[in-house]
């Protein structure tokens, strides 16, 4: 890790007139200074991806795939340097970290084979003489906002897909976690990405950064992950210019487990889905419904698992949950778990901070006696706490688990297939984790419904939202043969 970063614009490395410092959640160090841009930055930034858009989107598919490979390839060889200064801004431990830049790496590999498929068709047309092709190209411009909590991931799973389609990128991460942003930037750098396909804008003032892309009509694409209020917004403002936009908003994610499950499997991939991030992912299990049958067990099992996991610096080995990211974070923890415990709601284990001093730790918290009166029935905790609702049928639950405006990740452990097939047609999420804690994964559809997003990413699908369908209608077909 460097002391001091630059800002990657238009291919080259370049200060600002301000800088900020970067610090280590767990114990507040400061960890590097990177610049401020200011939004001349910005426009710089979007001068140069279009300088370059026609250039970039001509380059052969190989090539772009070669880059991709290459830009995978470093990712992977500086995996444990990655994933330090991943855990180091972020907190999450050093196992994770080290998973998360595989998992970058993915999308990478992903899209590097994907682009080489972009295919088009013929459509039988309308008149003799006449033919239809269609084809596609990428949209152009694009600007990715990307968040906190997958400092590397968030970035590639959209760097993948537009690099691949033919488009210019300028990337605006989360000021939380800059370094690795600017960590993906060397590597593309030393990959041979053409410079001022890729910039990377670190700044504080996220909204007047932000405006000028949006209010520019030569971006036009918008990819943001992050909270859904924000995301309400960018749509709102992409309506000026009409831009593409793909959201990848805030869940509210439920976790059913049916009488008939494999208990310890469920509990297993309950800790992983609620615990993967210390609770700061849009897909973290945020209501665990449990059969009234067996919840006594699940509630005994989990508390058991929780109490065994060691709260810590994520960079110390065997710590196995880290600091959450900031104070904020820690506040609407504790603030959700306090209303629940003055609403009824009883601590299996956890239910206040980690006793580590420097650091935003709370503990891994297991509460029963919850119900739909408290603010963590509604509202994302984003933290280590796995409210335990009860529940006693299946269509009870089904409508419990819809009544959100978020549609991001749901999971539900049972072993009757019928079941598997009501649930996952009733359900309104597009992610479905059916006896699968972890299903994200670079080749499937990543996305939710309602107010959790709009497109998909990863996967083919993930491909389109970068690609514009274009047809070409040719006429004077049926002149005479020599
Ligand atoms: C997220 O929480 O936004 C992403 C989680 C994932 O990719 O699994």
């Amino acid at each position: 890790m460097d002391s001091q970063y630059q800002l990657y614009i238009g291919g080259k490395w370049v200060d600002s007139k301000n800088r900020f410092e970067v610090r280590n959640p767990a114990n507040g160090q400061v960890l590097a200074s990177v610049p401020d841009a200011d939004v001349s930055q910005m426009a710089q930034a979007i001068e140069s991806a279009v300088q370059v858009e026609r250039y970039w989107a001509q380059r052969p598919a190989q090539e772009r795939s070669r880059i991709l490979m290459d830009a995978s390839r470093l990712m992977r060889e500086r995996k444990e340097e990655l994933a330090k200064i991943l855990t180091s801004e972020e907190g999450k431990p050093l196992t994770e970290a080290r998973g998360e830049i595989l998992y970058a790496a993915s999308f990478l590999d992903w899209f590097a084979e994907e682009g080489k498929r972009i295919y088009g068709d013929t459509i039988p047309a309308n008149s003799p003489d006449k033919r239809i092709l269609v084809f596609k190209q990428p949209v152009g411009v694009c600007l990715a906002i990307t968040p906190w909590n997958f400092p590397s991931a968030m970035i590639t799973r959209k760097l993948g897909p537009a690099l691949a389609a033919g488009c210019p990128v300028i990337v605006k991460p989360s000021e939380l976690t800059p370094l690795s942003a600017l960590e993906i930037a060397k590597i593309f750098e030393e990959a041979g990405l053409p410079q001022g396909v890729l910039s990377i804008i670190v700044g504080r003032d996220a909204a007047g950064l932000t405006e000028v892309a949006m209010e520019d009509p030569r971006v036009r694409k918008i990819s943001f992950t992050g909270s859904t209020e924000v995301g309400k917004h960018l749509m709102q403002q992409a309506a000026s210019t009409v831009k593409r936009v793909s959201l990848e908003l805030g869940g509210h994610a439920p976790f059913i487990v049916f009488p008939d499950a494999d208990l310890d499997q469920a509990v297993k991939q309950a800790v992983v889905a609620k615990m993967r991030g210390m609770g700061e992912t849009c897909v973290a299990a945020n209501r665990f419904y449990v059969h009234e049958k067996i919840m006594e067990s699940f509630a005994e099992k989990m508390a058991s698992h929780f109490r065994s996991m060691k709260v810590g610096n994520g960079l110390e080995a065997e710590v196995q949950v880290g600091p959450l990211v900031n104070k904020e974070t820690l506040e609407k923890v504790e603030r959700h778990v306090e209303d629940a415990v003055n609403n009824g709601a009883i601590v299996v284990t956890g239910g206040r901070r980690a006793e580590i001093p420097g650091g935003y730790f709370y503990e891994p918290t297991v509460l029963t006696h919850t119900d739909d009166s408290m603010i963590l029935s509604r509202e994302e905790t984003f933290g280590p706490v796995a409210p335990l609702f009860s529940f006693c049928s299946e269509r009870e639950v089904i409508e419990k688990a819809n009544q959100t405006p978020s549609g991001l990740a749901a999971y539900f452990f049972t072993r009757d297939v019928g079941r598997v097939f009501r649930l996952s047609e009733q359900l309104d999420y597009g992610i479905l984790g059916a006896n699968d804690g972890l299903p994200s994964t670079a080749q499937a559809p990543f996305g939710g419904m309602k107010e959790s997003g709009l497109g998909r990413e990863g996967s083919k699908y993930g491909l389109e939202e970068y690609l514009e369908i274009k047809y070409i209608s040719l006429g004077g077909i049926q002149g005479k043969s020599d």
